[in-house]
């Protein structure tokens, strides 16, 4: 497909750990996961606390080697690029943080957190050049040029995380991964930071991996989204056939979740029973089977096989056949 961006291929991070019993195991926070992004969109991705989110994020830029896989990125596969071929990649692919406080120096000026990746990557010759381009930043982020001679400390959560997304937009990246962007902000400013984030992907047109918590933060922003659970998707569809016709009982669970402001939409609240089960040792078969009120017998021993229910969306569940229908 020309128009893909990345492709993600049978993606793994295994992280060695120790038992209490200090055996040595592994926490499989990605176990094999795939899809593909196209040039322009925005994926979002969903799914409760230990999932895996974040690791996404991490392997796909290479903050941490995958343990397996492929990461195919404008058609070359950059799942073993070292750190000297990576350094082009980087530029491409930036990382939007949840703590925009802890993810910017506070003994650095904005100017200067800002200014840090213009010379890294020696994107600008001059100093004069140098203090432009980041006015322009602070601009397209909707701060002030006085911001520039002041602390993160003296800004406020919305405009830290805008200084954060600033410093991504400096190297001129094609693809922002934002892990939880929101997540530490305000309702009200959530909102904000999502309509800055929706804008600069227009006029820049760039390719978001999106990572929330709830399927309610990315509902509007995303063209597609896929729902994660102990280290695999469980569905992945476009925004209005996720949303309009969920397949996977978790998805279902999770959408049951968000409130409808509409009083006359009634909608059932499917409560999830249990707790996440931990990544080192996940269930048989299907991983959500404890929890889910469908439970088949099959479930338990055999994990299901990826189903194209249609173009855009697939599913994995025992309860549907590979025609994409319902199994009687
Ligand atoms: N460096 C590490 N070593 C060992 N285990 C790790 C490491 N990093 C993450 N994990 C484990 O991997 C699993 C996935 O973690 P990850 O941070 O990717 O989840 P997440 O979906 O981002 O969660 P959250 O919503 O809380 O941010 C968790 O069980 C976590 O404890
Ligand atoms: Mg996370």
């Amino acid at each position: 497909m020309s128009d893909c961006l990345l492709e993600i291929r049978d993606l793994k991070q295994y992280y060695p750990v120790r038992t209490k019993e200090q055996r040595k195991t592994f926490v499989k926070a990605l176990d094999g996961v795939s899809f593909q992004v196209k040039e322009g969109e925005v994926f979002g991705i969903v799914g409760e606390s230990g999932c895996g989110k974040s690791t996404m994020g991490l392997t796909i830029c290479k903050l941490i080697e995958p343990t397996s896989g492929d990461i195919i990125f404008e058609g070359r596969n950059i799942s073993g690029y070292k750190r000297n071929a990576m350094r082009e990649v980087r530029k491409k692919i930036q990382m939007v943080f949840q703590d925009p406080y802890a993810s910017l120096n506070p003994r650095m000026s904005i100017h200067d957190i800002i200014a840090e990746p213009l010379i890294i990557h020696k994107l600008c010759r001059t100093t004069q050049e140098i203090d432009a381009r980041v006015l322009q930043l602070l601009r397209q982020v909707g701060l002030d040029d006085y911001h520039a001679k002041r602390y993160p400390h003296e800004f406020s959560g919305g405009q830290r995380q805008r200084v954060g997304i600033a410093r991504a937009l400096a190297v001129e990246p094609k693809l922002i991964i934002a892990d939880e962007p929101v997540s530490a902000l305000d309702v009200s400013i959530q909102s904000q930071v999502l309509n800055l984030l929706s804008d600069l992907r227009k006029e820049l047109n760039l390719t978001y991996l999106f990572i929330a918590h709830d399927l309610s933060v990315v509902e509007h922003i995303s063209d597609k989204v896929g729902v994660m659970y102990l280290g695999n998707f469980v569905e992945v569809a476009d925004k209005y056939s996720l949303y309009e016709k969920p397949l996977h009982p978790y998805t279902q669970a999770l959408l049951s979740a968000i409130p409808v402001p509409d009083p006359e939409v009634k909608r059932e609240r499917i409560i999830l029973e249990g707790n996440i089960p931990s990544p080192i040792n996940a269930p048989s078969g299907c991983k959500f089977h404890p929890r889910c009120r469908h439970c088949m017998e099959i479930c338990k021993q055999k994990a299901p096989e990826r189903i194209d229910v249609d173009e855009n969306h697939f599913v994995y569940c025992h309860l549907y056949g590979a025609d994409g229908k319902l199994k009687k």
